[in-house]
């Protein structure tokens, strides 16, 4: 089977200095991936050099087979990939119901939009609320819920559950299995790499902007040199 996504020996990062140095990995079609390590590993670096928000990078990023190493972010989301960063990212001074209708290139938006209500309940109460007044919690799932309406072949999810209560992550995770059924795979970065592999079929553990290692979630998740890895060696 073809990777619906993959990264081929890149580096790089903000300035001259190398934060990445030669990351391989892929995603496959119907696969939700992990990427997990401690503070500073370079997760959130990897995410940006596949969207395109890395000011230096070498090797190569493919989506479906094309090469997109340097296309435009807005190139890449027109493509099929959907993106939620770390801090979310929503239209304060929007409603929420703007918020998912503002998102370009989504046919049947309004009939999408209600789809996204029937998944984030929680948006559908506060449909008419300023994306601003939204709590935290609720402001995560309305990024996640942009990114979706454009039912993307591939989410790039950094830090999907940062800053929620355990309640709303075991919600976010709850989402985040239904989508390969709806044609999406994922690429996820999380800090609770436990729960995160729990759900996902493949991890890969970075440290120090390199693969330290990979391979099958659950074996990783019995293994005690991979936790060392990706919970931190204290
Ligand atoms: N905009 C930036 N300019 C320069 N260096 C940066 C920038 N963003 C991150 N870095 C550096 O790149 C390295 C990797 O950072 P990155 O954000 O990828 O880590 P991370 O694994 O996502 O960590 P966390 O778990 O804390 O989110 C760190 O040393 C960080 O200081
Ligand atoms: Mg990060």
């Amino acid at each position: 089977m073809n990777p619906v996504f993959e990264i081929a020996g890149v580096a790089g990062g903000y300035d001259e200095v190398d934060i990445l140095k030669g990351v391989d990995l892929h995603v496959l079609p119907g696969e939700i991936v992990t990427i997990a390590g401690t503070n500073g590993a370079g997760k959130s670096t990897i995410i940006k050099a596949a969207m395109g928000l890395l000011p230096h990078v070498r090797g190569a990023v493919r989506f479906e087979q094309r090469d997109i190493t340097h296309a435009r972010v807005q190139a890449r989301l027109d493509a099929g990939i959907g993106y939620v960063p770390q801090v979310a990212n929503v239209f304060a001074s929007l409603s929420v119901h703007d918020n998912l209708l503002v998102m370009q290139g989504v046919r049947d938006a309004k009939r999408r939009a209600e789809s996204m209500y029937e998944m984030f309940p929680a948006l559908a109460r506060h449909r008419k609320r300023r994306a601003g007044a939204l709590s935290g919690g609720e402001r995560q799932q309305l990024a996640f819920a942009r990114a979706l309406m454009r039912a993307p072949r591939m989410m790039l999810l950094d830090e999907p559950t940062a800053a929620l209560s355990p309640a709303l992550v075991d919600e976010i995770f709850a989402y985040v299995v239904k989508l390969p059924a709806a044609g999406t795979a994922v690429l996820m970065v999380e800090q609770r790499a436990r729960q995160s592999l729990a759900i996902s079929q493949r991890g890969y553990i970075i440290d120090q902007g390199s693969v330290a290692m990979q391979g099958d979630a659950q074996a990783l998740l019995n293994d005690p040199a991979a936790a060392d890895l990706f919970i931190g060696r204290h």
